[in-house]
């Protein structure tokens, strides 16, 4: 029998950019194929050629057998390829049911949208994928995790034959991820050929029955999943060994650099306050929605707080807005870099240099060579991977979007930096140097207040840890007596528990 899916000889260029070369890929019906490689490697660049979202300059791909060349996404689908993007593609301001079904409303004689219908159908769909989703809410009024949780919906929902998903679980929790590979282990036993790309090395080994490497959008090899271990991984994705992903920690704490004194949010009852002392990683942990990133954007300045103080070195300080905030030494890299975080029609050099614009400068800015200096240095740095400093964001890879997210960071040279998921999306080297930034950060002095929704890395980064629950920190550990367990059960403990 032939595969399901094949692809032979796939090549693309961009301008300056061999993104895929000579690339090849196949997929059995009911197999879990998982992608691999470094950010840059042309994952998504090879899926969007499969998906019909754009064609390739060379090489064939075949379905069923077939010869096909589909040149939309929605030839794709006729022919039973779905995919879900890397970037979310919703509609924010229509309702989940809406988006389920985009050009697919159910009418009436009259081309009336029937919605009763429409919510019914989309809630069948959501229970079905035991998706705990209301269909009648508003897109922007959900989590992230739950919109990716509605865009996988929305593929799931045609019935399709090949199923592409483009790192799916890098905004979802552990427990949700593991919903999502069960669910697509039973898609699978029906025969659904699953295209699966992640950076997560344990996802892969979960799920997976096997992996195809790319690295430098060349073909590297395709293992079993059964016949290869995450070393063998590492070394085909990255070319040598990585060693440890986490630095050592910080053996002596600081002076006392910021504290936040009963910070209230709109809304909420509780009240938080906690310290950060120089040269400290402390980390936040606890499940998504409870509080973290509501609490770090408050501190932040960039939503209001209903009461609370903040102090920095022994002082009570005003912030009233990112500015302040800015101008104080404090930066705030968000979880969500499409929405908060990057100016993505921009150039990296722009994006690098308009937090320092911010903290230099209160006047009209010319960009000179030092801020070009700043944004080669990151680039450098931080290994985006890009043609030149001048190209656009929206034209770099997901990963190298979060570096360039998290050098835009480091540029301002924070006393204190808030990170919200700072490694989401990133390959295990970039990620591993992330780590050691961030450490290198705190070893010259600087607070460093990481979120993360991984517990591995909240037990390898941080030197002390706080869980939030529904709008409160509910536990403190050091990183001695810290375990997986006991953040877990702090993270689902109920209130007076
Ligand atoms: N529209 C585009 N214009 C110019 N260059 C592009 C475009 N899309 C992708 N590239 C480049 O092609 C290369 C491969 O990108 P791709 O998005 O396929 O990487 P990826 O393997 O999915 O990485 P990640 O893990 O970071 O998502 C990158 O160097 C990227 O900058
Ligand atoms: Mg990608």
């Amino acid at each position: 029998m032939p595969p399901l899916l094949e692809a032979v000889g796939i090549t693309k260029a961009f301008p300056g950019m061999l993104a895929l070369d000579n690339v090849r890929l196949d997929l059995q019906p009911g197999e879990i194929h998982a992608v691999m490689g470094e950010n840059g490697a042309g994952k998504s660049t090879l899926m969007k050629i499969l998906s019909g979202v754009s064609m390739a300059d060379t090489g064939e791909i075949r379905f069923e057998g077939n010869r096909v060349a589909p040149t939309t996404p929605r030839e794709a689908l006729m022919l039973g390829i779905a995919i879900v993007h890397q970037e979310l593609s919703l509609v924010p301001t229509l309702t989940v049911a809406e988006n389920i079904f985009p050009g697919r409303l159910p009418t009436n004689a009259f081309g009336m949208v029937r919605f009763g219908q429409l919510f019914r159908q989309a809630g069948e769909v959501l229970e079905k994928l035991n998706v705990a989703v209301d269909p009648h809410v508003l897109v922007e009024t959900l989590s992230i995790a739950n919109q990716q949780l509605v865009e996988i919906t929305k593929a799931l929902s045609l019935n399709c034959k090949v199923l592409i998903l483009d790192e799916p679980t890098s905004a979802l929790t552990d427990h949700e991820a593991d919903m999502l590979l069960a669910f697509l282990r039973r898609l699978a036993a029906d025969g659904v050929g699953i295209l699966y790309i992640s950076h997560k090395l344990k996802e892969i080994f979960q799920v997976a029955d096997r992996v195809t490497v790319l690295r430098d959008g060349k073909y590297v090899g395709t293992e079993v999943i059964s016949e290869t271990t995450p070393d063998q991984l590492i070394r085909m994705m990255v070319g040598r060994e990585l060693g440890d992903m986490y630095p050592p920690k910080n053996q002596q704490a600081g002076a006392p650099l910021f504290e936040v004194r009963n910070l209230r949010l709109p809304g909420e009852e509780e009240f938080n306050s906690f310290q950060l002392f120089e040269g400290e990683v402390l980390g936040f942990a606890g499940l998504i929605g409870s509080g973290r990133s509501e609490l770090a954007r408050a501190i932040f300045g960039a939503e209001p707080k209903a009461e609370g103080e903040i102090w920095l070195f022994g002082k009570p300080v005003r912030i009233n807005s990112p500015k302040d905030s800015i101008a104080l030494g404090i930066g705030y890299l968000p979880e969500d870099r499409k929405a908060a975080g990057l100016f993505l029609e921009m150039s990296i050099k722009l994006n690098v240099e308009a937090a320092v614009i911010e903290a230099v400068s209160s006047g009209p800015f010319v960009a000179g060579n030092k801020e070009r200096d700043l944004a080669r240095h990151y680039v450098n740095q931080l290994n985006v991977s890009t043609p030149s400093i001048e190209q656009e964001v929206r034209r770099l890879s997901g990963g190298n979007q979060q570096k360039t997210l998290v050098g835009k960071w480091l540029a301002i040279q924070p006393k204190i930096l808030i990170v919200d998921e700072p490694t989401r999306g990133i390959d295990v080297g970039a990620k591993k140097e992330i780590h050691f930034l961030l450490r290198a950060l705190a070893q010259s002095g600087v607070g460093v207040i990481m979120i993360s929704s991984e517990l591995p890395e909240v037990l390898g980064m941080s030197d002390r840890i706080l869980v939030m629950h529904e709008g409160a920190i509910v536990a403190e550990y050091n990183a001695a007596d810290a375990t997986e367990e006991k953040i877990i059960r702090s993270a689902s403990s109920h209130k007076g528990e």
